[in-house]
């Protein structure tokens, strides 16, 4: 508060406002919201207005995740929608078969609909991520993530996307997809960076428009559910893609000219063409959470803006604003929230704001408002009489999931998006010879999906997940084949028969939210290894094309330095046969489809973009550019630099600012870990190497007698509240010899403490065991401040070894919260 109070002396009005967080609508563009209000629709919404009773108003206003509610609660509180988030699914299975979407379709709808209460029963809403195409479901269409699609430069093409996805939802019964994501990301640090089409703001709002249309179809279109559409949401309003540092869920200190220039570039050409919703952003402007931000949500998206549709907050994002809790949040409402994504947490924020409607300390007025642009969009739909959604067209169709027609326009735009940025002259690759391809993610689908693909993070799935789709490997082989050659797969590119050439596939592994924040634009240290691949293969005098498997552009000088050529696939999703299409030539050595492909962001030079950029947004090759001329670009040493914060203990030793620790009864009886063999505890406990992933890469702790823990600290307290909201786990790898005697797995802040009992059965191998960090707070633990986020202790003789400790989600045994 302090800061703001010398802003009132230093700074002038305009500047001061902004500073605090407020915008000046005045200063925004304004539009017309384009969609007609269609008379009958407004008849029929004042009727159901005069009718409602305020359990059935509010109940509008609040939508609940597939994790957390039954079709009886939807009947019981009248909620106006739900939402299947990235780790939910029909019947707790986040990878249930498409029917089973359906039935719980008809389902939430017929509950939704009963009105054997007395009610007025209105249809609910079903949202989900369908972010590149109906990415929650086996054997969908997978598209390339946006910054792919960025790279494409192909409004046309974007359309038809829209309009496949669309078709691809409305099959398994949903009507609403959180989807376009127009980012405008300007640091790629930032772990979504991916979700957004590009840095630049004119080519995300090139996109958007087209991406709207091919969703909803034009924007007078009525009764969208009696034709092949959804309802978008354009996310994440506003600078999602905005914050300093890049920091997920952060806070953006740019002026209000940037904000208004840059990232609210993208919402104009939405709101010109219909768009029914737009989400809020989890992040901040000047301090202020957008969630609460009354200027900017209704000042300048509602009012100036003329945004017509309605407004969704995201997961919990109400519980971050000033003066908010989770359960509580009644500033979000009068900022300009129509309706509140409270996945776990629907029964107290419906709860809370009844009792506020009631008390009359929120205006009737404002829910009036809420709900009528609720049921203006669910008229819209057409969701009043479209019967239940197996009745509905194209429900049921499982053959249009992964259509033939709705892949060739995936691999396309795979083809499309591909981005050249070195060639000494060795591609076109001919198909005649034989080929070997290497690397660590040439034959995984799941990887060249990236995040939010049936799982939240992208993690926890393999080949089989995907039936129909193509990895990189197999449309390689498939093109090298049908020119008359042979391909191998041999990820650590060994052979046996001497290759003609290789293609090195590196890059990224899938991430999220959370997941992806990197300190520094490089691979993780242990994605690297490819990098001696392309060397050792260059060694033996075989031509070796590097091709990168990524989010965003990252530092890769070894792997440009080292090989042939170097092209950039992004997350091409379900499609990798479209790589081949523009590598692999045809017999006569021509190209079938040249490079197309153009940077959607700078490239850089080293880590950090401010350093330099290497290939600016808009470099791309083609086959008829003119040879280069190579010279070798500068290597660091990035192993210290990269690496995921997330990561605390691994490779037997803690992560940079971290200290592990065995202590016993009393403070005193404290040993720090540095090196092994180590004893502790006055010789109870003794700490030696065990093998885990690599040589030593793990620690064991021997515990002969008596009380003990193994604690990982680190120097600052560590704030995982943001974490802790989002599903996210404390993961623990161990092997055990010796289960220890009532063992208890918790987090330790400054006066804070939260513990839950650890079932760790004797065990011949490494299991990653996972705790939800919802656990240690419900049990007591302050999640915005822990000094030991780790601790094990036991209370008797024990024997086990750690392998890693870190957050995520892909544990392979979930512990039940005690
Ligand atoms: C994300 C949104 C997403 C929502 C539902 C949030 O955490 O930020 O982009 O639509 O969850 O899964
Ligand atoms: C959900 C995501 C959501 C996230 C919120 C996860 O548990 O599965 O859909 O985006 O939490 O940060």
């Amino acid at each position: 508060m302090t800061q703001s109070a010398d802003a009132t002396i230093e700074q002038p009005a305009v500047a001061l406002a902004s500073a605090q967080g407020m915008a000046n609508p005045d200063i925004w563009p304004a539009y017309d919201y384009p969609v007609p209000l269609q008379p009958d629709d407004e008849a029929r919404i004042a009727g159901l207005l005069a009718a409602m009773t305020i359990e059935e108003k509010v109940g509008q206003l609040v939508q609940a995740d597939l994790c957390c509610v039954t079709p009886e609660d939807v009947k019981t509180y009248n909620l106006g929608s739900i939402l299947v988030g990235g780790n939910s699914g029909p019947n707790g299975n986040d990878l249930s078969p498409a029917p089973d979407w359906l039935a719980a379709a008809d389902e939430f709808y017929l509950s939704s609909v009963d009105t054997s209460d007395g009610g007025v029963g209105i249809p609910l809403v079903w949202g989900t991520d369908a972010v590149h195409g109906h990415s929650n479901i086996i054997g969908a269409t997978l598209f390339p993530h946006n910054i792919g699609l960025g790279a494409m430069r192909d409004v046309a093409l974007i359309e038809k996307i829209g309009a496949i996805t669309a078709k691809e939802i409305r099959v398994t019964g949903q009507e609403w997809t959180f989807a376009p994501t127009v980012a405008v990301p300007q640091d790629f640090r930032w772990g979504r960076a991916y979700e957004g089409y590009s840095s630049d703001p004119d080519l995300v709002a090139s996109y958007v428009g087209a991406m709207v249309r091919g969703l909803q179809g034009p924007p007078g279109n009525d009764d969208l559910l009696s034709g092949p559409y959804v309802i978008a949401s354009t996310k994440h309003f506003l600078a999602d893609g905005g914050t300093d540092n890049g920091v997920d869920q952060g806070d953006s200190s740019i002026s209000e000219e940037d904000l208004r220039d840059i990232h609210g570039k993208p919402y104009g050409p939405a709101i010109a063409e219909g768009v029914s919703t737009v989400m809020i952003s989890f992040s901040s402007w000047h301090g202020k959470k957008m969630t609460g931000n009354k200027s900017l949500v209704t000042g300048v998206l509602k009012d100036r803006m003329d945004f017509g549709g309605f407004v969704v907050s995201d997961w919990n994002a109400h519980g971050q604003v000033a003066g908010c809790t989770n359960e509580s949040c009644p500033q979000a409402l009068m900022a300009g929230i129509d309706m509140y994504m409270a996945p776990d947490t629907w029964k107290p924020v419906y709860e809370d704001l009844l009792a506020r409607a009631k008390a009359g300390t929120i205006p009737m007025a404002r829910i009036d408002d809420a709900v009528t642009k609720i049921l203006r969009v669910k008229g819209r739909l057409g969701l009043f009489d479209a019967g239940k959604p197996s009745d509905r067209p194209l429900s049921g169709q499982y053959e249009l999931l992964g259509a033939p027609e709705h892949r060739a326009v995936a691999r396309e735009a795979v083809r499309k998006s591909l981005v050249l940025l070195k060639n000494e002259g060795i591609l076109p690759i001919a198909p005649g010879g034989r080929l070997l391809v290497a690397g660590d993610g040439a034959d995984d689908i799941a990887r060249q999906s990236g995040g939010w693909t049936l799982t939240w993070q992208g993690t926890g799935v393999d080949n089989s997940h995907f039936p129909g789709a193509t990895s990189i490997w197999d449309g390689l082989k498939q093109a090298v084949e049908a020119g008359g050659g042979s391909a191998v797969h041999s990820p650590d590119g060994s052979f046996t028969q001497r290759p003609d050439a290789a293609v090195v596939v590196f890059g990224e592994t899938p991430y999220a939210e959370f997941q992806g924040d990197r300190a520094a634009l490089a691979l993780d240290p242990e994605l690297t290894k490819p990098y001696d691949t392309i060397r050792e293969l260059k060694a033996k005098g075989i031509p070796v094309v590097a091709l990168m498997v990524t989010g965003r552009p990252l530092y890769t000088n070894p792997a440009l330095n080292a090989a042939d050529a170097f092209a950039v696939a992004w997350l091409p999703g379900s499609e990798g046969g479209g790589i081949a299409d523009v590598l692999i030539g045809d017999t006569s050595g021509n190209a079938r489809y040249d490079f197309a492909g153009k940077l959607p962001a700078d490239w850089p030079r080293t880590t950090l973009l401010s350093e330099g950029v290497l290939y600016p947004y808009g470099y791309g090759l083609d086959y008829s550019s003119p040879a280069q001329g190579w010279a070798a670009l500068p290597e660091l040493d990035t192993e210290a630099l990269a690496g995921d914060s997330r990561l605390w203990f691994s490779a037997g030793a803690p992560a940079a600012r971290w200290s592990l620790l065995v202590t016993g009864e009393t403070t005193g009886e404290q040993t720090r870990i540095t090196t092994v063999p180590a004893e502790a505890l006055g010789g109870r406990a003794r700490i030696t190497a065990e093998n885990y992933l690599v040589q030593e890469g793990a620690r064991r702790f021997t515990i002969a007698s008596g009380n003990a823990s193994v604690q990982l600290r680190n120097f600052e307290p560590v704030n995982i509240d943001r974490e802790t909201n989002a599903d996210i786990m404390l993961l623990v790898t161990a092997k055990v010899w010796e289960s220890p005697t009532s063992a208890r797995l918790g987090a330790i802040g400054e006066g804070s403490r939260g513990f839950t009992a650890f079932d760790m059965p004797q065990n011949d191998e490494f299991v990653r065991y996972g705790i939800p960090l919802k656990c240690l707070r419900s049990n007591g633990a302050d999640v915005t401040s822990l000094t030991q986020p780790f601790v094990l202790e036991t209370s008797g003789p024990t024997d086990f070894a750690l392998g890693e400790v870190r957050l995520g989600t892909d544990a392979q045994q979930i512990l039940p919260c005690s």
